[in-house]
């Protein structure tokens, strides 16, 4: 099986209208390098994707591999990191490049498994590194991706209980093949057409696969539970 109907048609616009960000292998390149995209990833969490690619650019600058970041003084990447928040985040990413040369040799595990035993690596980070790098087939859920697969699917449980159902979901649509592509151009959608407030459904290419542009109100998926 290399995918459901849905992954057919979001990689086939994935082809075309993928974002260039910094971090992405070129088109027809061979995959991305697991440094730029487990450093794009965490940099990523809770900072928005035009904030992060002056960052991104300046860390690959100063520290082309991991094995540099990990040799760098905590307070030089400290100080490189300001302004991007959430120090807690830049304390993990050193103590991760330095786990990656310790245990690794400085070439980062292309497992799952072996990825979320890394220091700060998170269930998210884990999937998303595993699929973007290394071409795993790894189910990847961020909120943008939360959002694409309730209203595909028309999933009318409240968040958060609707999570596991919202994952079952997305297991269900990921291909074998392209399943880092295909994390990334769910996010792509999430980011651009498949808004939290007045989507695009009009330009959408999952428009003829979505349950919840048939109903009267498409933005009210997710369901959010009454306050
Ligand atoms: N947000 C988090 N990771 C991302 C990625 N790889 N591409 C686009 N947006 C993202």
């Amino acid at each position: 099986m290399s995918g459901s109907k849905i992954a057919r048609d979001l990689l086939a616009h994935y082809d075309v209208h993928a974002r260039r960000l910094p971090w992405r292998a070129p088109p027809g390149a061979n995959a991305a390098d697991p440094y730029h995209v487990w450093l794009s990833e965490v940099m990523l969490q809770q900072t928005t994707v035009a904030a992060v690619g002056p960052y991104f650019e300046k860390f690959t600058l100063r520290w082309p591999t991991v094995l540099d970041l990990a040799a760098s003084a905590d307070a030089d990447l400290m100080a490189a990191w300001a302004g991007l928040g959430y120090y807690a985040r830049a304390r993990n990413l050193l103590a991760c490049a330095r786990a990656v040369v310790a245990d690794y040799g400085g070439r980062f595990p292309d497992t799952e498994d072996a990825l979320r035993a890394l220091p700060g690596l998170g269930a998210y980070t884990a999937a998303a590194v595993a699929a973007i790098a290394f071409g795993r087939r790894a189910v990847v859920v961020d909120a943008n991706v939360e959002r694409v697969v309730a209203r595909l699917f028309a999933i009318a449980t409240p968040l958060p209980a609707a999570r596991p159902d919202i994952r079952a979901a997305a297991d269900s649509i990921t291909p074998d093949l392209r399943a880092g592509d295909f994390a990334q151009a769910m996010m792509d959608l999430g980011a651009t057409i498949c808004t939290a407030r007045n989507p695009a459904c009009g330009i959408c290419p999952l428009r003829q696969d979505c349950a919840a542009v048939r109903t009267a109100d498409p933005a009210a998926f997710p369901v959010k539970a009454p306050k």
